[in-house]
């Protein structure tokens, strides 16, 4: 049997409603098109080309890398990457937003946290935490909350606990808050920005498509979408394809601009 067949079968997170479980196939379904920079390219190709040479690494005593931290602004390719790594590396995704488990129950969040490392760990999985400053906040900001302090504590407990057979993966867009203890735990560290012009292009390419469309339009959509995030992007041209469609055109600038008046895009100016 496959190993996506195998995942299939594994045990639904049982109490912990926070958790998501998607099998390397689906995985594979959502990171059809990642865009990476070059240096998250040659990272990334290590560190699974690490994961393929576990012997020769035990033989010289040297630990295999297994924690990737991600941050950047939204809409930049962090969650993308999880699926993108649970794809090549076969293996099934527990997503879990950290959020929820403070927002929901604040009284239990050093437990939910202990809960779901138990789960994940019964099983080889890349464990993705999203939103991970939610928890792992610098401690002396939290002073007030003690509850807090105590849930950072478990979190370390749990991540030098956590077996080399899985992968962590934690993203979050605000790495300035989180905690030096924890930040050190990760071997792995991939920066995200939004799209320079080259990786724009390339991405308004893969979004166009096949539809029929006026050949300027890549260029100076291109300069249009400067600073804007991959989601952005997205859904901009996306708005502007289906305006194409209804008048039954070939996908022309004005499409664009109005796409782009009427979804008023985020400019990040801060990365
Ligand atoms: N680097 C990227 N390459 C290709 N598509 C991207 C990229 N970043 C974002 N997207 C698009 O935007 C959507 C949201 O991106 P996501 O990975 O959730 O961003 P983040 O987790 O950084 O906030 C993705 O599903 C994808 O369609
Ligand atoms: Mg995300």
């Amino acid at each position: 049997m496959s190993k996506s067949n195998a995942s299939q079968r594994l045990p639904r997170a049982k109490g912990i409603d926070m958790a998501n479980l998607y099998s390397p196939k689906e995985c594979a379904r959502k990171a059809k098109h990642l865009i990476l920079s070059e240096v998250n390219q040659r990272i990334v190709k290590e560190f699974i080309e690490i994961l393929g040479m576990r012997e020769e690494f035990e033989q010289h005593g040297v630990p295999v890398p297994n924690k990737i931290v991600m941050y950047g602004p939204p809409g930049t390719g962090k969650t993308l990457t999880a699926f993108y790594m649970a794809k090549v590396l076969e293996l099934p995704l527990v997503l879990v937003r950290l959020d929820a488990i403070i927002h929901s129950h604040l009284g239990e969040t050093g437990s939910n946290i202990r809960k779901i490392f138990d789960y994940a760990s019964a099983f080889p999985c890349v464990l993705f935490l999203d939103e991970f400053d939610a928890i792992a906040r610098t401690r002396d900001n939290n002073d007030e909350v003690k509850e807090m302090a105590r849930a950072v504590n478990t979190l370390l407990q749990c991540l030098d606990d956590f077996g080399d057979r899985s992968i962590i993966m934690a993203a979050t867009n605000l790495e300035k808050d989180l905690d030096q203890a924890i930040w050190r735990r990760f071997d792995t560290k991939l920066i995200y920005t939004v799209p320079g012009q080259e990786q724009r292009k390339l991405y308004i390419e893969i979004l166009i498509g096949e539809l029929e469309c006026d050949p300027s339009i890549f260029t100076e959509t291109c300069r249009q979408l400067a600073k804007c995030s991959f989601a952005d992007i997205e859904q901009i041209v996306l708005k502007a394809k289906r305006k194409a469609i209804i008048e039954r055109m070939p996908l022309q600038m004005k499409h664009m601009m109005n796409a782009i008046e009427e979804y008023k895009p985020i400019i990040v100016a801060a990365y």
